[in-house]
């Protein structure tokens, strides 16, 4: 599925492109029945701090034929190479799941420096894809994400202490609450007078293309409705990260560089028995 030239400027001016109701509901139902097949135990789940509830779960597309279609599906693909002009490659693939009552929140924060500074990736040439799997409303912790705040560029931040002070501090920092690097309050401030927050909410099956750089964050799940969020990070080709001596997880970090090809349209579909 192609973006308009008019969709592509609207991600181009805001940062972001929202497409409600963009999945059909067999399509998300496949998807969500997927999730309740994955194994209890795998070695990219994270909890939230009270140590019972699973927060995200990260490179489940490993587990998964029907995840990885989704990776490879056109709804997606096309519009993720039409956004970064180039062919491009997975990056990360995760599942936050900001459980009812207890989901917590993230901070604010952009993608992008995360992957600048413990990736080595040299540009913001990767663009997120969330799809809803529960419909997300007003009530239970919608994204955050300030329009236009990806025109800013990397914006310096302080390294959040209590992420780097914990003696056995992991790849579980980058994506705890406590994030290691976040957007100060001074900065956040700065960034809404020139642009809006926006919170996009709608049906399971809707979808939210947001640049690396965009300033985005949500609050906790106190409502009883689950809001899990399936996010895929596209990056181009052209764009692979630097080489580091301690890679992050594969897991967090996808190093299969080759360049995604569409699969056919009903292919969720497919692989439902
Ligand atoms: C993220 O920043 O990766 C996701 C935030 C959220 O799921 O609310
Ligand atoms: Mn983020």
């Amino acid at each position: 599925m192609k973006l308009t030239q008019n969709q592509i400027q609207q991600y181009e001016e805001e940062g972001m492109l929202f497409l409600p109701n963009y999945f059909s509901d067999a399509k998300v139902s496949a998807l969500r029945e997927e999730l309740s097949r994955l194994p209890e135990q795998i070695p990219g789940r994270v909890m939230e701090k009270n140590n019972q509830t699973v927060r995200a779960i990260h490179g489940v597309h490993v587990y998964s034929k029907i995840f990885q279609s989704l990776v490879q599906h056109p709804l997606l693909l096309e519009p993720a190479q039409q956004i970064l002009r180039d062919f491009v490659y997975l990056y990360q693939f995760k599942i936050n799941m900001k459980a009812a009552f207890t989901g917590d929140l993230w901070p604010w924060h952009q993608d992008f420096i995360f992957w600048y500074e413990e990736d080595g990736m040299p540009q913001p040439r990767a663009v997120n894809v969330g799809i809803f799997l529960d419909e997300i409303n007003q009530f239970n912790g919608p994204l955050y994400l300030i329009s236009g705040s990806h025109k800013e560029g990397l914006i310096k931040c302080n390294v959040h202490k209590s992420s780097v002070e914990r003696e056995n501090a992991g790849w579980e920092v980058n994506v705890s609450t406590n994030l290691k690097y976040c957007l100060d309050n001074a900065t956040v401030t700065r960034l809404v007078e020139r642009g809006d927050i926006v919170a996009p909410v709608g049906c399971a099956g809707s979808v939210l293309f947001f640049h690396s750089n965009i300033a985005h964050s949500s609050v906790p799940n106190i409502s009883p409705y689950p809001r899990r969020l399936l996010m895929i990070t596209y990056n181009s080709i052209k764009n692979i990260p630097h080489t580091s001596d301690q890679p992050r997880p594969e897991f967090l970090v996808c190093r299969d560089y080759t360049p995604l090809q569409p699969v056919e349209d009903d292919v969720l579909l497919q692989q439902v028995e």
